[in-house]
């Protein structure tokens, strides 16, 4: 058992938090935002996380949350850092979060051996920067008694419980002495036969996960090259789907038939809305700057932004094709959050749906199964009206954009809701209307050319 403290209790930071205390360990983790920590206090998680709660309750002994970085900082064997990143204007990540971080964990160590994880995806050479701060801040009697390590994660949100419990690989970078205390860190990862109780069986083809060990630079980096991959598998996907509605081919059928090829996988090459969230976009980006930083181009990643931005016009355009005039029309969109399973907002495509339809003229009723009250917050400048159901979103509304695949919009009855439309047009950017035939509306998917509808009874057709 080690003792850890997390500093950063966002997506990453939590969920780091829970399952080290699910291994085992004593976590303490600590944040700026003291409201935050009241709500840990009383047991509450302030974000979305299906499980997260449950493996929060399970190991509340284990787990202590406070904002006091003296309290926290001198007794910890392993120290994580897992502040926001957020995006600056010109793409680069701010990294003044992690540096406030390593100026008050450098303050506090108490010269015995301790390691420091970044485990917030940060730029190539942040881990070196990292101990240089720590070095300038601390006695230099202490020097050598601490170590910077990359731990990057690779967690989805919304499936984060099991993929921390079940990760494919744990990436190391840096000294060896570190290494060692992360091995015995995750060493019940390691073992074979862990498995958590309660909740999140193993998956039955899981097996034990590959332990990487490697260099500071080169850890930080496998966590950029993994997420610019996945990013441009589905940038890859969608520039397919495109050509397929023009050829009058079917993207799903493709796809399919890719996909068997052990090479390429099936996965992440669903076409729809593109990709939003938090990692896709600001990795992207932070890479092309590195590589801009060496002189060294990056064509590839450039694409699958560029591609990635174009979708969103993509959808909104086959919304023009059948609605022309917006000014006046009542558009519902369904979806919020940037993938379902989450209430994370951050550069969900149902943002730019809404902000271009209003500034178009359009009214937007909107609805999304969890995200709806951090939308109320964070989305506040945009001007929208909140539906308490899909159906009532839908409702005499003139055309709908389904812009996240939650299951319950896959469980619609679509045909009865095409009914209460003033006119049903439904761009499913989703591909979530698995038969499209059966519904009486105008109905345009990604990558698909459907066949004319059956016979739209209300309203305008195409
Ligand atoms: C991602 C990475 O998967 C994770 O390893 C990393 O640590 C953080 O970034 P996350 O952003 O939580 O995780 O979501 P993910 O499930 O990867 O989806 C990202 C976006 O891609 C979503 O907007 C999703 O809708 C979109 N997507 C995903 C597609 O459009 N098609 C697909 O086939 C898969």
């Amino acid at each position: 058992m080690l003792n850890v403290t997390v500093v950063g209790t966002g997506y990453v930071g939590l969920g780091t938090a829970i399952m080290l205390a699910q291994l085992g360990h004593q976590v303490t983790g600590l944040d700026v935002d003291a409201r935050k920590i009241d709500q840990l206090n009383l047991g509450h998680l302030p974000i979305y996380e299906p499980g997260l709660d449950v493996m929060l309750a399970e190991n509340a002994e284990r787990l202590t949350w406070t904002s006091d970085y003296t309290s926290a900082i001198p007794h910890a064997d392993v120290i994580f850092i897992c502040v926001g990143t957020p995006s600056l204007p010109d793409g680069r990540p701010n990294l003044g979060y992690v540096e406030s971080a390593a100026r008050h964990i450098a303050a506090n160590l108490n010269g015995k051996v301790q390691v420091i994880v970044n485990k917030s995806t940060v730029p190539i050479g942040t881990g070196d920067w990292v101990t240089r701060i720590i070095e300038d801040a601390t006695d230099p009697q202490h020097h050598n008694r601490y170590f910077v390590v990359s731990n990057p994660e690779f967690l989805r949100e919304g499936t984060a419980v099991s993929d921390s419990l079940y990760p494919d690989r744990i990436v190391l970078g840096g000294d060896s002495v570190a290494l060692q205390r992360m091995r015995d860190l995750y060493a019940p990862l390691i073992h074979q036969n862990f498995t958590a109780p309660g909740h999140s069986p193993r998956p039955a083809e899981y097996t034990v996960p590959a332990v990487v060990e490697t260099t500071l630079t080169s850890a930080e980096m496998i966590k950029y090259a993994a997420n610019a991959f996945l990013a441009l598998k589905i940038s890859y996907a969608n520039e397919i789907a495109g050509l397929c509605e023009r050829v009058g081919a079917n993207i799903d059928e493709v796809v399919s038939g890719v996909g068997f090829d052990g090479r390429i996988g099936h996965r992440f090459l669903a076409a729809g809305a593109g990709w939003g969230g938090s990692c896709f976009g600001k990795d992207t980006s932070a890479l092309i700057t590195t590589g801009q930083e060496y002189g060294y181009d990056m064509p590839i990643l450039q694409a699958a932004i560029d591609i990635n931005s174009r979708q969103r016009d993509i959808v909104l355009e086959k919304l023009r094709k059948h609605l022309r005039l917006l000014k006046g029309k009542r558009v519902a969109v369904l979806g919020m959050a940037f993938k379902p399973n989450t209430d994370d907002l951050r550069d969900a495509p149902a943002h730019d749906f809404i902000q271009r339809l209003t500034q178009l003229g359009a009214t937007v009723i909107a609805h999304d199964p969890v995200a709806m009250p951090r939308a109320r917050h964070e989305w506040a400048y945009l001007s929208y009206q909140e539906a308490p159901s899909a159906h009532a979103a839908v409702r005499q509304a003139d055309a709908v954009i389904i812009s996240t695949e939650w299951s319950e919009y896959r469980a619609l009855d679509w045909d009865a809701l095409a009914l209460s439309m003033r006119t049903p047009i439904i761009i499913d950017a989703r591909n979530v209307i698995s038969d499209p035939l059966t519904v009486h509306a105008t109905i345009e998917q990604i990558g698909k050319e459907l066949p004319k509808p059956l016979a739209v009874s209300l309203g305008v057709t195409a």
